[in-house]
């Protein structure tokens, strides 16, 4: 690649990649989209006019009632199938349940003790329209807020479709969450009941679900008496059987209520753009945001994405690993892949209990097919061994996928051999909770893949990397991802904060999309995403994608992991520090260092060599898996984290990684 000149205006990009994967012939042929002239067909019918493309795929979906307009745009507010009315849960669930499909699994599940339990369609309907009745019966209705803090098992995908059922909004809040993230939560979307459980297991332990509500309802803010004051009712689930403090009329056994619900329900019509739900996520400063996704548009992305991206099959054993917590959950354990009638796997536990195989096991138990699942994982399996993988049969799986964050090339080659045994194609793609649904990632069956790239957008979306000043930027320049136009699954704001939604999404450039990401589009076209634009540094005027540095870091022999980050200084502006977790095994020493530092040279220039280097035996990640870079730049900095902390998974990490600091 050539080299580029320093420039304030873009961030440099040196990483070039040369391996590229066609997809096979075998999978082409029975592909959706089966070559990438046909996608490249699809693709620019539905740029030239998104609106007659979407409403025709629209029409996948069951509606109550025809929309009369499809799009209304006034940046930055989109609606989507204006007049249009339709209900989720009766287009994942009751929809299926005409022909054969009634009697097709809808969820196979195994709880962490091996506990297991299948739910057909049928059967999952008839719980989804109990649990319907039952909010009915505690006065929930139509555009109230419902908060969801449960454990991985079935009754959460019942929860949040009888949510949808009645045009309930849900707010599901990781289970891994604290007492104050629930209030807080709870607090904003001003939720007049919780469901939960009382536990759930995680990594051999009892997480005590039910505890932290009640910490979050009792804790008093200063000026109000109660935790959260909007709060009716909660309803527990009984998964653990361990001692739970049930407070008279407020807190209900989810069975007790279940009991007494009939199973007879009709979904009603909800307009298009009516609120399906709530998801917080936090920013990198500030109060965590609110987003908001609503029935129609959103629907139908998690549909779509999931039928072309995934190329589900009535066959198919899908398996998305992420908690319902995430939007990954949303999107691709429940909506898209109910939607298209898929069976879903579900697993309640941890990745390593008991041991590092567990996935492993499951896949070849379950003969899943197709696997989802995030970078920070596959960086952990690959630190746990080879032996874990090769001791079971992966043969049932066909295809791949990857989301979260940046998969750095050589953890995409060991996905690609040690798990798809260099048969399944792997779709990484790039997407946000924002977004709602994927909007970059390879057509299995048409797009030639490139390690570490998300290669190109979906049908109807338009990214596009501009320097700071919006002008496009030339091939493999990097800049800042925009999305040029609306797409139906789009959020349609942060609750109860239309200014904040305007400021972070739609003012750095006016009236379009502002992803937050830096990205660089190859002569290819395709995208190659440099992670989030406050994790670009600038050493000695480059700007340098953390991202890439990183990458280069794995990409060195006992390498497991690596997150880097700036420090000021007063020579180059910047300085470049690494933390690098080696692979079990892997010497950790000075010549080490000096090694991967003349890595990095060759790999991207000098100018990117690390100042310092960092062993560590692990990096601070959010729940959610992702590196939380904040805390390790204010570590670096001040060798102090004061910074919020709340979002953190493991606090002894933090603890470990001030010592490294003291000790070097
Ligand atoms: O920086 C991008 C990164 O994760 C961010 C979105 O995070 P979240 O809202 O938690 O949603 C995660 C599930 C979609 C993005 O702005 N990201 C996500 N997927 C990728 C990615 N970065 C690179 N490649 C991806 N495939």
């Amino acid at each position: 690649m050539a080299e580029q000149k320093p420039s304030s205006l873009h961030i440099e990009s040196r990483l070039s990649e040369k391996r590229l994967f066609k997809p096979s012939k075998i999978f082409s042929a029975a592909a959706r989209v089966g070559s990438a002239a046909a996608y490249d067909k699809l693709y620019k019918a539905s740029i030239k006019d998104p609106e007659v493309f979407f409403a025709k795929q629209a029409e996948e979906l069951y509606w109550h009632k025809k929309w009369r307009k499809v799009l209304e745009w006034k940046a930055p507010m989109a609606k989507w199938f204006i007049g249009g009315k339709l209900n989720a849960s009766y287009n994942c669930l009751d929809r299926h349940l005409d022909g054969w499909r009634k009697t097709k699994a809808a969820i196979i599940f195994e709880g962490e003790y091996g506990d297991e339990r299948t739910l057909t369609y049928q059967q999952l309907h008839h719980e989804v329209c109990k649990a319907a009745n039952m909010l009915t019966s505690l006065g929930i209705t139509m555009g109230d807020r419902v908060a969801i803090y449960m454990g991985m098992t079935p009754e959460l995908v019942v929860a949040v479709l009888a949510c949808a059922r009645i045009g309930a909004t849900h707010s599901v809040i990781f289970g891994g969450f604290s007492s104050e993230a629930i209030r807080d939560r709870v607090n904003d979307a001003e939720a007049k009941a919780i469901i939960t459980a009382d536990g759930t297991f995680r990594r051999g332990a009892v997480v005590e679900l039910k505890k932290n509500v009640d910490g979050a309802l009792r804790i008093t803010a200063s000026d109000t008496l109660t935790g959260c004051p909007t709060v009716e009712n909660v309803i527990v689930l009984k998964r653990t059987g361990i001692d739970v403090e049930m407070v008279e009329g407020r807190d209900h056994w989810w069975s007790e209520l279940m009991k007494e619900a009939s199973h007879n329900h009709k979904a009603p019509a909800i307009d298009s753009e009516h609120p399906l739900y709530i998801l917080y996520t936090s920013g990198t400063t500030g109060k965590p945001k609110g987003i908001v996704h609503t029935t129609g548009g959103y629907l139908l992305g998690a549909h779509l994405t999931t039928k072309y991206i995934f190329d589900l099959r009535d066959d198919d054993i899908f398996w998305c690993t992420a908690d319902v917590g995430w939007v990954t959950g949303h999107s691709y354990v429940i909506y898209g892949p109910l939607s298209n009638g898929a069976t879903i796997m579900m697993y309640e536990g941890a990745p390593n209990f008991p041991t590092f195989d567990r996935f492993w096991d499951i896949i070849e138990r379950r003969k899943v097919s197709v696997f989802y699942t995030a970078p920070t994982a596959i960086r952990a399996f690959i630190r746990a061994g080879d032996d874990h993988p090769n001791k079971h049969d992966l043969s049932s799986l066909r295809l791949l996928g990857s989301v979260g964050e940046p998969i750095n090339p050589e953890a995409w080659m060991w996905y690609h051999k040690i798990i798809g045994k260099g048969k399944c194609p792997i779709v990484d793609t790039w997407w946000q909770t924002e977004t709602g649904a994927i909007m970059i990632a390879p057509f299995p069956g048409a797009t030639p893949t490139k390690p570490g790239s998300a290669t190109k957008p979906f049908f109807g979306i338009e990214p596009q990397v501009v320097s700071k000043e919006g002008k496009p930027v030339g091939a493999n320049d990097g800049g800042y991802l925009i999305v040029k136009k609306p797409w139906p699954w789009m959020l349609r704001g942060i609750y109860k904060d239309p200014e904040r939604f305007e400021k972070q999404y739609f003012t750095e450039f006016p009236g379009l999309y502002f992803t937050g990401d830096g990205a660089r589009q190859d002569k290819d076209g395709y995208f190659w995403i440099m992670g989030r634009v406050d994790d670009v540094i600038n050493v000695s005027g480059h700007r340098i994608g953390t991202m890439e540095v990183e990458s280069a870091l794995v990409g060195f022999s006992g390498v497991a992991e690596a997150a880097v980050v700036g420090r000021p200084d007063d020579v180059k502006g910047s300085a470049l520090v690494a933390f690098v977790t080696m692979k079990s095994g892997a010497e950790s020493s000075d010549e080490i260092k000096s090694k991967l530092r003349n890595h990095i040279a060759s790999e991207i220039g000098s100018f990117a060599k690390p100042d310092d280097i960092h062993f560590t035996d692990a990096l601070p990640k959010t729940r959610s898996g992702k590196i939380m870079r904040r805390l390790l730049r204010e570590l670096a900095t001040t060798g102090n984290v004061k910074g919020d902390t709340t979002t953190l998974e493991d606090f002894s990490v933090l603890e470990k990684l001030r010592t490294v600091e003291d000790e070097e």
